[in-house]
């Protein structure tokens, strides 16, 4: 059976931080800060919102975060710039091993999919301005099954909608968490170290491999299955 590879998209295929430049304009020296606390609350309101059943779209998330960054830091931003910054988020840049790593993938015959938290229309602008939603064979969204990640249910939804199995799939995201949900879900996962600060959980589920870009995921994958046959 081919292997199936579902790619995270915010933080592993997309820079989040692409907003930065935006984001410098309103709030000035503050905007890593700004931007880390404005992902790091988007992320938690998803997860809190799939933990309580309350599903709202992961776009509702990233604009509830911004509110709260903003009153967190103080910021008052008007509707207009919010709007700004929301749109740009739609824009975001892929990073720059993206789309020779998903080219050297393709030509080795791994089936390709985005899999991610955002909203399918929403991925489809996402992944098309970024010039590489031709890689992908299909985009799977957890909006169809109104959760998010890591509940279970939206790694086997992937499976389904791939017609793929644990066994024969890997999930690719430099989101710790994601990696874990999808080790605990059956998959196998490459945790994609965006940096050499990023910290893993220290749960005792580690990544089936960790490479530090999409450049290495070719040779890193077949060798571990490979060294399975
Ligand atoms: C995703 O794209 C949130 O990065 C996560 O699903």
């Amino acid at each position: 059976m081919q292997t199936t590879l579902a790619f995270d998209v915010y933080g592993t295929l997309i820079n989040t931080h692409g907003v930065l430049t935006a984001l410098e304009k309103q709030v000035g020296d503050n905007a890593k800060a700004f931007s880390n606390t404005w992902r790091d609350k988007q992320l938690e309101y998803s997860f809190r919102k799939g933990l309580m059943q309350n599903y709202e779209t992961f776009a509702v998330c990233t604009s509830q975060a911004l509110d709260y960054t903003c009153a967190y830091y103080g910021t008052d931003l008007s509707d207009k710039q919010k709007k700004e910054l929301m749109s740009t988020y739609r824009i975001l840049p892929a990073f720059d091993d993206v789309k020779e790593g998903l080219i050297q993938l393709k030509a080795a015959d791994f089936r390709l999919f985005a899999f991610s938290n955002g909203a399918a229309d929403a991925l489809e602008v996402l992944l098309n301005n970024a010039g590489i939603r031709d890689l992908f064979l299909g985009v799977v969204s957890v909006d169809d099954i109104k959760s998010f990640k890591p509940n279970p249910a939206v790694y086997s939804h992937f499976l389904r909608q791939s017609k793929s199995t644990g066994s024969s799939a890997w999930l690719i995201s430099s989101n710790p968490f994601d990696v874990i949900g999808s080790i605990s879900a059956g998959m196998k996962s490459a945790w994609i170290q965006r940096s050499p600060e990023a910290v893993f959980d220290p749960w005792g589920i580690e990544p089936t491999i960790t490479v530090r870009s999409l450049i290495e995921l070719k040779e890193q994958i077949t060798n571990f299955e490979g060294s399975q046959s």
